[in-house]
């Protein structure tokens, strides 16, 4: 992991150790403020226009009174001085809630603060990790809709899976999988993808509406159920979706094995393709 060669804040495009926000920030005080995070392939970014919706979207339920319908000329200028115009790279967006003294409300006329990097990224034509989960209760809070900075539910959830060498923690509340730290998760039964609902218990992940658009596509039926963690030894295929993670194969979740050997399940094979088609197209 590196650092970005350029900061974008409060409208200045600096180098890292110059972009500097005040210790009363309520981002870094409360974790109060939404964050997005999105990749550009071959020259566009991808499903721009749902990240930047479901942006605005946070800011509004949390009431932070920021318009982002002039944020992409300001990417556009980060992207020139980050050198990274037309190429692949990973752009995070932040936007807080401002400065203020410390207490919990806030006053009227604080100024949010607008933070953006560019690091380049060049994902995988399609992504080969056949990933082991782990599975954890879901402590997080019950507004998991919000993408909200304050990701210590997640981080914590996160450093599981890595203190087990998995690639991610799969998390269920009240005996149904929800999503996982940083991705959604899918299940596959007799061909029927199968998906938590988008409720205030998950993040509708971007990568997760492409997939029910793929499922429509390919004739292959998807639901949103809850799937109960009693169900797992009758799945026959799992996968993650993400912005970076792309969709990812789910080889074992805790002692279950879905596959004997590195092989990916038919359903996934076929969503991952028709995903990587789409990826030039949009
Ligand atoms: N993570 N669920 C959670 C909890 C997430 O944090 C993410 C994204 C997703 C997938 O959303 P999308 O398909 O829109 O990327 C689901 C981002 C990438 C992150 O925190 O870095």
């Amino acid at each position: 992991m590196k650092y970005p060669d350029k900061v974008y804040l409060n409208g200045n495009i600096v180098p890292p150790e110059d972009a500097k926000i005040s210790v009363f920030d309520r981002g870094f005080i409360f974790g109060d403020g939404i964050y997005e995070v999105m990749v550009q392939i071959d020259g566009k970014f991808f499903y721009e226009k749902a990240h930047l919706n479901r942006l605005q979207e946070g800011l509004n339920k949390i009431n932070i009174a920021f318009d982002t319908s002039n944020l992409l000329i300001e990417i556009e200028k980060l992207l020139s001085v980050s050198e990274l115009t037309g190429k692949d790279c990973l752009l995070y967006i932040q936007i807080t809630r401002g400065v203020a003294p410390r207490q919990h409300s806030y006053p009227s006329d604080i100024v949010p603060t607008i933070m953006m990097y560019a690091v380049p990224k060049v994902l995988p034509q399609i992504n080969s990790v056949n990933a082991k989960v782990i599975t954890r209760e879901d402590f997080r809070w019950s507004r998991c809709d919000i993408k909200m900075t304050s990701l210590l539910g997640n981080v914590m959830l996160n450093e599981e899976a890595m203190q087990h060498q998995c690639f991610e923690t799969i998390l269920h509340r009240d005996g149904f999988f929800t999503e996982a730290s940083h991705c959604n998760v899918f299940f596959v039964k007799d061909g029927v993808v199968l998906t938590h609902p988008a409720n205030e218990l998950i993040l509708d992940g971007i990568t997760r509406q492409v997939v029910f658009e793929l499922c429509k596509s390919l004739d292959i039926e998807i639901r949103e159920t809850p799937v109960s963690i009693n169900d797992i030894s009758e799945i026959d295929e799992a996968f993650l979706t993400g912005t970076s993670t792309q969709i990812a194969s789910i080889q074992q979740i805790d002692d279950h094995i879905l596959y004997k050997e590195n092989k990916i399940g038919p359903v996934t094979q076929k969503l991952q393709e028709a995903f990587l088609k789409i990826k030039t197209i949009n």
